[in-house]
């Protein structure tokens, strides 16, 4: 089933996420985020759930060196990964904290920002509660979230097409539809929601949609969950090695607003 296309052992998540950040999309969405954050110099934000840190620089530049940054995760690895990264920059901490329960103090952030880390949370309602405290009346949020109900990766059998994508939302992402849900969730946990802005590349090369995705690896665990046979395997990495390929995601960016007391 292996094809040399595809890349057969995962790469280290803290590349995995740089690299994907270079990429065209994640160059553009992430650009796409950062202006909706509207971020003015001397303002306070949070990137949480920050991994290695890749996004904290350019957070740094634009709060100015009046400002402050602080990344947050609940992974050491990362929290070491970004403090190391950000280590020249004076307006930069990294915490570690769960965002559950953040290590913050109520009403001190002017912005936040969380960048595909909703979709692996436990409870995405008591984090967007959590992530209000701690802005001030008036503060904003985005996040970048993807749908992964919305993956179509083109196959000529589409009962096979689906099986793939049911494995993805079904058993690889714990809140796979979180992206289309978000905006309804923000406004339960007392948020404005002014801006959803919809995001879907269209992967035409399949050695960069395997970088986002995986595909052999995600076929090979499909497999091995029973929701491919060997032989329906084998003839889906068979076709999208051998091309034309197309897949599409979409991603929401969804900016909610901490509504002023009234
Ligand atoms: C897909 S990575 C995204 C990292 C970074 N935002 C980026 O765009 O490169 C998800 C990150 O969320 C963190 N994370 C997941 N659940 C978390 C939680 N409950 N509290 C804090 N961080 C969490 C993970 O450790 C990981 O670093």
């Amino acid at each position: 089933m292996t094809s040399t296309l595809f890349e057969s052992v995962a790469p280290d998540a803290h590349v995995y996420l740089d690299r994907l950040a270079a990429t065209d999309l994640g160059r553009s969405y992430k650009g796409r985020m950062l202006n909706a954050l509207e971020i003015r110099p001397g303002q306070t934000v949070l990137d949480l759930g920050c991994g290695p840190g890749t996004d904290l620089g350019r957070l740094a530049e634009a709060v100015t060196a009046t400002g402050r940054v602080i990344g947050v995760d609940h992974d050491q690895a990362a929290v070491d990964a970004a403090g190391e990264r950000t280590a020249e920059q004076r307006t930069v901490t990294v915490q570690l904290g769960d965002i559950h329960d953040l290590p913050l103090s109520d009403r001190m952030a002017d912005r936040a920002r969380t960048d595909r880390v909703l979709q692996h949370v436990a409870d995405p309602v008591r984090a967007l509660y959590e992530i209000r405290r701690v802005l001030r009346s008036g503060g904003r949020v985005v996040m970048g979230e993807p749908d992964w109900g919305t993956l179509t990766v083109d196959h000529p059998d589409g009962d096979l097409s689906r099986a793939y994508t049911r494995y993805v939302t079904d058993r690889v992402i714990r809140n796979a539809r979180i992206g289309m849900q978000l905006p309804r969730l923000a406004a339960e946990a007392g948020f404005a929601v002014p801006t959803v802005i919809p995001v879907t590349p269209v992967l035409r090369d399949v050695q960069e949609a395997d970088k986002i995705l995986g595909l052999e690896r995600t076929t090979q665990r499909a497999l091995a969950a029973g929701y491919l046979t060997e032989e329906a395997a084998h003839r889906w990495l068979e076709h999208l090695a051998s091309g034309p390929f197309l897949a599409t995601v979409t991603f929401y960016i969804v900016v909610a607003e901490s509504q002023p007391a009234t």
